[in-house]
């Protein structure tokens, strides 16, 4: 059986001194049957990887994939393998915000691998390509490209409809499993873990990792909040 595993997704938030606030809060907590892993931003992943207990896991949000070089401004696998444990690869945000492409991500996703890093992959179809039905066309290809010659079992996959995040509507648990078991059959693994994304809160977290092929979560906004947080970890 697939351990269920609630990611956090900080984003752009958190001073160090805010991550490790958090962290101390998450420390109290030992009743947890799921894996937690908190993606936060690189500056804090030092301190935080020194706050948090060692059963919690820590992430980065993004990574370059090279592993050095004249990339002004980036951050390697080399540079955070010693604190993080998991890195998210093609959020939408980086998607439609930096123009990442799925040769992009799958580049980053062979990067992180090769350094003993998990990449968690993020697919998801923007509104439009929904309402236009081609939601299982977009996500295969973004399966197909971004995970090209990874070894499937070793990652996990986000699948995060676009127009779910940050939105206030989430896609409902039918809408959600009928997407997972359609990445389900076309990774055709029993053991790669594929989270939903899209404003998972302590309310409706129980009723998505319900479902068959949903095997956690990837939270934006309310993994801001350490006692929402921590509800959505107790509710898996
Ligand atoms: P949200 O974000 O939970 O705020 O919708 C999810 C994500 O962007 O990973």
């Amino acid at each position: 059986m697939r351990k269920k595993i609630i990611v956090a997704n900080w984003k752009m938030n958190k001073t160090i001194q805010e991550a490790v606030s958090f962290a101390n809060e998450m420390n109290k907590h030992s009743n947890f049957r799921c894996d937690v892993a908190l993606c936060a931003p690189f500056t804090a992943l030092s301190e935080l990887r020194k706050s948090l207990d060692k059963r919690f896991h820590v992430g980065a949000q993004n990574i370059h994939y090279e592993e050095s070089g004249a990339f002004t401004g980036e951050v390697s696998a080399l540079m955070i393998k010693e604190f993080c444990r998991h890195v998210i690869v093609g959020h939408s945000e980086r998607r439609q915000l930096f123009k990442e492409d799925d040769l992009t991500i799958n580049r980053k996703a062979r990067t992180a691998l090769k350094h003993g890093i998990i990449p968690v992959v993020c697919v998801g179809e923007t509104l439009q390509e929904r309402e236009s039905g081609r939601t299982n066309e977009v996500v295969q290809k973004q399966i197909k490209e971004g995970l090209k010659d990874v070894d499937i079992g070793q990652v996990i996959i986000a699948y995060e409809p676009v127009w779910a995040i940050g939105t206030g509507k989430n896609a409902t648990p039918a809408q959600a499993e009928e997407v997972h078991a359609f990445i389900r059959r076309i990774i055709c693994s029993e053991k790669t873990r594929i989270l939903y994304g899209g404003y998972v809160k302590p309310e409706n977290a129980g009723s998505l990792l319900k479902q068959k092929n949903i095997d956690g979560a990837l939270v934006g906004g309310a993994s801001l909040d350490v006692k929402n947080f921590i509800g959505i970890c107790q509710n898996a």
